[in-house]
């Protein structure tokens, strides 16, 4: 349904039901990929690696698709608890500490990494390595330099590697509408792209304490820093912690700058600049790194501006509405998860002109986009590429990463050269692309 709003001077176009996303984008290609996985007795057998929120909700919803033999988790009650549930593991499946254990299974065809984002790339890695098709929740990376081993690691291995950003497939298609519309010039050159995200909170002091017993610590941080166990540190909000993830910058930059560098074609390049123009840090930071140890330290508050060779910028902020407004010089599109405003532009062209079918097969690989594992599974029957693939998520998260590495240096501005993807003339700066990884957690191509 389409629903009209607004006086005529400036009309917005509300689209909130999928059927005239549909439309507007016409008749998806047919598969029989996706329908040969589910086909009873071709069906692929799956591992769970991390059974935490997010891992389990995969799960359960890639076991449309395929039958999990395996959960790996270094919580043992998660994974028990993922074996035993009757949309996942259905007490078929078994239980594992230790997601090696895991890789060395030849049943196994392919993995679904639920993991907090410091172990995202290693264990892609190993499991490519051990011959295993992944899907691997977003962010993909810790570092930019990781986005690099995980590019070489799926050219060297051809394994599929689908990123969790289903927004490339998912959510009544509306990112998809939007990046047509953009991409086919609908609203004429872009001025502006704005990803924004919302911000990060603040938390503790936080006490240290014994880890529980279910829970193998070491094993959980990995190639991070050694140190004393606080809950807060672990599940779920690792994510305000520069040790395991980006903050919010990557948690949802991973969705919306990811969307931002699509709609402006910059899927295998990046910015040349990055300006802070206002950021808060929950903590006091010297050289980069947070000055104490117990409380979170990602960003809170920011706006971000990464502007691209060509002069188009892509602003990343925490206080508007959640979303990506595309912002051209004939109309401007937002779009976010439940919903697409349309205005000038694009929406007479949304009426008139149907969108040009070589781009809609460009953006879709060839493939339907209503589901993202659905996607997956196709692309492991034909090898095709997947809706979220490694080169694109690696440059939007690259983005992302600078954005990080400008904040935690004080906002200073970077210079950055996409082809070399290194930063100009900042050897500390360039100090941020790695990090260090602990003895026995190395990351291996
Ligand atoms: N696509 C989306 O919209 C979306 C939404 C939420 C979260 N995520 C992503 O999913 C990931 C997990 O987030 P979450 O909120 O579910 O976290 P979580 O803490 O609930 O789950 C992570 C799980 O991984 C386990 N784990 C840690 N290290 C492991 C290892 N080496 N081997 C096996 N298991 C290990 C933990 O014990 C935990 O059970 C994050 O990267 C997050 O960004 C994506």
């Amino acid at each position: 349904m389409l629903v009209r709003t607004g006086g005529s001077r400036r009309e917005f176009l509300r689209v909130g039901a999928s059927g005239a996303v549909v439309a507007a984008l016409g008749e998806a290609p047919a598969t029989a990929v996706g329908a040969a996985f589910r086909a009873k007795n071709d069906r692929p057998r799956l591992a769970l690696i991390g059974a935490g929120g997010q891992g389990s909700g995969d799960a359960r919803s890639a076991a449309r698709f395929g039958d999990f033999v395996a959960v790996a988790d270094v919580d043992k009650s998660h994974a028990e608890k993922a074996k035993d549930s009757d949309r996942i593991g259905k007490g078929k499946a078994e239980a594992y500490g230790d997601y090696r254990k895991v890789l060395e299974r030849n049943d196994v065809d392919a993995v679904i990494i639920g993991t907090p984002d410091h172990w995202h790339t290693k264990i892609c890695i190993d499991a490519m390595n051990a011959g295993k098709d992944v899907y691997c929740e977003k962010p993909l990376t810790l570092t930019i330099d990781e986005g690099k081993k995980l590019r070489e690691a799926v050219e060297k291995t051809k394994k599929v590697l689908q990123v969790g950003t289903q927004q490339r497939s998912d959510h009544n298609k509306v990112f998809l509408l939007a990046v047509a519309l953009v991409r086919s010039g609908r609203i004429g050159k872009i001025k502006k792209v704005t990803a924004a995200i919302g911000g990060g909170p603040v938390g503790g002091p936080f006490s240290k304490e014994t880890p529980p017993p279910e829970l193998n610590w070491d094993m959980w941080l990995g190639q991070a820093p050694k140190v004393d166990y606080i809950a807060n540190r672990c599940h779920s909000e690792f994510r305000w912690w520069y040790e395991y993830s980006g903050g919010k910058l990557t948690d949802w930059g991973a969705h919306h700058v990811d969307v931002a560098h699509w709609g402006l074609g910059k899927d295998q390049t990046g910015p040349t600049t990055i300006e802070v123009e206002r950021a808060v840090l929950p903590v006091a930071y010297k050289d980069g790194f947070a000055t104490v140890d117990d409380r979170f330290n990602t960003v809170n508050s920011f706006v971000v501006k990464a502007t691209f060779a060509d002069g188009t910028p892509i602003e990343i902020r925490d206080d508007t509405e959640n979303g990506v407004t595309f912002q051209g010089a004939g109309g401007r599109i937002f779009v976010t998860r439940d919903r697409i405003d349309l205005d000038g532009g694009a929406v007479a062209a949304l009426y008139k002109n149907p969108l040009p079918e070589p781009l809609l097969r460009e953006l879709r690989h060839g493939k339907p986009m209503d589901d993202h594992f659905e996607n997956f599974f196709a692309c492991c029957n034909d090898r095709g590429k997947p809706a979220s693939d490694v080169w694109s998520h690696h440059r939007a998260l690259t983005t992302c990463h600078l954005a990080n590495i400008a904040i935690r240096l004080g906002n200073r501005k970077l210079t950055w050269d996409p082809e070399k993807e290194v930063i100009v003339g900042d050897d500390q700066a360039n100090g941020f692309l790695s990090r260090p990884q602990r003895a026995g957690f190395e990351i291996v191509v």
